[in-house]
């Protein structure tokens, strides 16, 4: 499977539907087709969408948004993922008809097991996944937020249907390093699995925009604000990062989030790609921009170092 290092992440597509949904604010059609558009015109390849982003709103609407824009299936890459909780592998199978109706006309390239609750045990729901795959309806298996004896438990039970994992979507930023602690990093080197990195921006922190005075993240939704990292402690705390950050930007002409999603492409080789959400033109070209960037390894040092404390 071969994609753009930069993919786009589309729960904020989901047009405020539903609990998951509701985290972001509604945004209009026609400012989804205008994001995806500028999306492919930058270089982005594929995007990252979810039945539980909207109930499947986020897909119908990134589906629609291909079509209206002239994107023929089969020329990007899709990639959603099934919600496993308080589910059994066999809603796998019961439910990918729904999946394929909401992402019509676009096949799913790559259809992942959205976090590890479920009723089912790892290998029923990879000869679930595997199934699918034998009958055409997806071309490749991902999972999300495996840890890495889960993942290498998902890697052995895919191998004996012929299948390989491809990748795990973990949350990963420079303020988010645990990947690189708690072994899921080194199993994925170690097995051939992509990690993907869901919140690469840290849900806008690694912007620096609120690190700014005149920043205002009581506009946020209740939701958002209340992952705590945006209140004046917490900001603080990442105010070194964002620092560390302006500076490379500075040598680069680039800005703080480029330069955040550069490190996080760059600092282990091709072993991660990226999916930052955009709900803006202007948001999506220049996430892509990060892709020309190329960094010294002493600013990757620099900036691991910094990411660490
Ligand atoms: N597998 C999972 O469990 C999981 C969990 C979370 C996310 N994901 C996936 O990962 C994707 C990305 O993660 P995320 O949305 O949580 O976090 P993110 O990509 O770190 O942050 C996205 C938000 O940051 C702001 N932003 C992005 N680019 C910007 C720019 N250039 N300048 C200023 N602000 C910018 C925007 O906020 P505003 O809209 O407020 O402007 C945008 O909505 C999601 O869309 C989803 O596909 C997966």
């Amino acid at each position: 499977m071969q994609v753009s290092p930069i993919g786009l992440g589309c729960w904020q597509f989901s047009k405020g539907k539903n609990l998951v949904g509701r985290f972001w604010p509604a945004l209009p059609q026609e400012t989804i087709a205008q994001v995806v558009k500028a999306s492919v015109d930058a270089g982005i390849t594929w995007f990252d969408t979810a039945e539980v982003y909207g109930g499947g709103e986020s897909e119908r609407a990134l589906a629609q948004a291909l079509k209206t824009v002239g994107v023929p299936p089969g020329t990007v890459t899709v990639a959603s993922k099934w919600w496993p909780l308080a589910r059994t592998a066999g809603s796998i199978t019961g439910t990918i008809d729904e999946r394929l109706r909401c992402l019509h006309p676009y096949p799913i390239d790559l259809y992942q097991i959205h976090q590890p609750f479920s009723l089912s045990p790892v290998s029923a729901q990879m000869k679930a996944m595997a199934k699918l795959a034998e009958a055409g309806k997806i071309r490749y298996v991902g999972v999300s937020n495996f840890a890495a004896k889960r993942m290498r438990e998902a890697h052995r039970a895919l191998a004996l249907h012929g299948l390989h994992l491809v990748s795990n979507q973990m949350k990963y930023s420079l303020l988010d390093r645990r990947i690189e602690q708690d072994g899921v990093l080194d199993t994925a080197r170690e097995l051939g699995i992509s990690i993907i990195a869901y919140s690469p921006l840290e849900q806008g922190i690694l912007t620096g925009r609120f690190h700014e005075p005149e920043s205002s993240p009581q506009n946020l939704s209740r939701m958002r604000r209340m992952s705590g990292n945006y209140r004046p402690a917490s900001l603080a705390r990442s105010r070194p990062v964002i620092e560390a950050l302006k500076e490379v930007a500075k040598a680069h002409q680039a800005t703080v989030a480029q330069i955040a999603l550069a490190w996080l492409l760059q600092a282990h080789g091709d072993a991660i790609v990226a999916i930052p959400g955009a709900s803006s033109v202007r948001q999506v070209q220049s996430n892509a921009g990060a892709m020309q960037i190329e960094l010294t390894a002493s600013e990757i040092a620099a900036l691991s170092k910094v990411g660490a404390r």
